[in-house]
């Protein structure tokens, strides 16, 4: 059986994690994140594939290679690209694999504008404010996801 891979997507100025406002988003770093994001999709029998950009433009291409069908689930944290991104809404709209929104920090309670998502929609399940964890829950949903799906065959 062909090893299943979730791919792991974050936006702009999430490789600046660990120097970036650390009293929000922490000390760890965008390796740390995608270490973590690795070791605990194998405790779940995933392999993680990583990719961070600070391009919207980039972001949407690798979305539109996953319409490939290479991947069992989409994790995206599209960072600043969350509150007015169409664009990244439409490449995730027409992926029919699970898809988890996720943000480190709670958007809810921080700038006003943090508050709108344009992105959730296109998503199954929206994550905040859980810090590394959000991405390791948002792992566990998935899973949870495509065995319900796998039952209702
Ligand atoms: C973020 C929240 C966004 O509002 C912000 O622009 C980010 C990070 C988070 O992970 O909390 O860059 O997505």
């Amino acid at each position: 059986m062909a090893v299943k891979t979730l791919l792991i997507i974050n936006g702009p100025n999430l490789s600046m994690l660990g120097m970036r406002e650390p009293e929000i988003y922490g000390k760890e770093t965008l390796d740390d994140l995608q270490n973590y994001c690795r070791a605990e999709a194998k405790k779940l029998g995933y392999l993680a594939e990583t990719f961070q950009s600070n391009s919207e433009g980039e972001i949407v291409t690798r979305l539109n290679r996953a319409m490939r069908g290479n991947y069992s689930g989409i994790i995206i944290n599209p960072a600043a690209f969350t509150h007015y991104s169409y664009a990244i809404y439409d490449a995730l709209l027409m992926l029919s694999v699970p898809k988890v929104e996720v943000h480190l920090s709670n958007i809810y309670n921080r700038e006003q504008f943090r508050s709108h998502s344009v992105t959730a929609g296109a998503c199954d399940r929206q994550i905040y404010g859980r810090g590394f964890a959000g991405y390791s829950d948002a792992m566990e949903y998935i899973d949870h996801l495509l065995k319900e799906r796998e039952k209702g065959k």
